[in-house]
């Protein structure tokens, strides 16, 4: 069966703080969710420069204590706004998968996971120091066609064994950083949620065979997401153009090179490849398309 249309909807409207669906929301969300206070993002931020290696690069110690500051808030609003997208997305994943289930068992599953993305989604926005901004990101835009547009079998893979997959480590390096106590007991509330999600793909993808039409779909969707991660750190470097005016090719090259782009990237990239394993096929297509290599500082600027 085959479901199409635009399901994310990134850019769907809030209703009005006042509306009367807000009341009968909270109540919900707070039955699953233990509201916690917000504490002051400029005096103490969630990350420090440490977990973002910002002490490392030449521009960021001969800023001024003001750019610093813009620099690492800026880092720490990224990592935010990007969960607060993904949850956001995971929503309508859920809703469509649902409607695509093939037993009662898979489609409760499913809608229960609607209600954990749902409950992460709220929970993410309420840390986030500012609104989050319009501008689109490559991989939320990526992620988005790939919901709307994708067939079951290939967004089983990619968005759950894949994508949920590596979101437990993420999560889980964001948990055991955060500085914040509150918003760490929300990471690790999300990450025993997410450790289903990705459990329930693994058990739903089991050895199935792949047609060659979801062959070359996961290739391909696999193929423009490893080019991302190859890229390296590079929402870092608009931080320090945010704060810093624009940078030069060469200085952006010294910049991922002193953030160790090459070497985080690859170390990614193996722990993606790591999720693919027993898809030999697939590994050989994206080895051949060089998708595990990871780009030096000077490809990526
Ligand atoms: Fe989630
Ligand atoms: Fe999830």
């Amino acid at each position: 069966m085959t479901l199409s249309g635009s399901w994310t909807k990134l850019d769907m409207p809030s209703l009005p703080e006042d509306h009367r669906l807000q009341s009968l929301l909270t109540p919900l969300l707070n039955r699953r969710l233990a509201a916690s206070p917000r504490p002051d993002f400029q005096d103490s931020p969630y990350w420090n420069e440490s977990f973002f290696a910002l002490s490392q690069c030449r521009l960021f110690r001969d800023a001024s204590d003001e750019q610093r500051q813009t620099i690492l808030n800026d880092c720490n609003q990224q990592i935010l706004e990007e969960a607060y997208s993904i949850e956001k997305a995971g929503m309508a994943y859920t809703a469509k998968m649902s409607l695509l289930s093939e037993s009662l068992e898979e489609r409760m599953v499913y809608s229960l996971f609607g209600a954990d993305e749902a409950t992460h989604f709220q929970g993410i926005k309420l840390f986030l120091p500012s609104p989050v901004s319009e501008v689109e990101q490559p991989f939320l835009s990526f992620l988005s066609q790939l919901i709307d547009r994708g067939e079951k079998p290939a967004l089983l893979f990619t968005i759950q064994v894949i994508l949920e997959g590596w979101g437990l480590t993420h999560y889980r390096k964001l948990a055991d950083n955060c500085q914040n106590p509150e918003l760490q007991s929300m990471l690790k509330m999300i990450l025993r949620d997410e450790a289903s999600h990705h459990g329930s793909g693994l058990i739903l993808t089991d050895n199935q065979d792949w047609t060659r039409a979801t062959e070359s779909e996961v290739t391909e969707t696999l193929t423009s997401f490893l080019n991302m991660v190859r890229c390296g750190p590079l929402g870092i470097v608009s931080a320090f153009e945010r704060a810093l005016g624009d940078l030069s090719k060469s200085q952006k090259r010294v910049l991922l090179a002193e953030l160790k782009s090459e070497e985080q990237s690859a170390q990614r990239l193996e722990l993606l490849k790591g999720l693919m394993k027993g898809r030999d096929k697939l590994i050989n297509q994206l080895t051949k398309r060089d998708c595990f290599r990871p780009m030096r500082p000077e490809e990526s600027v």
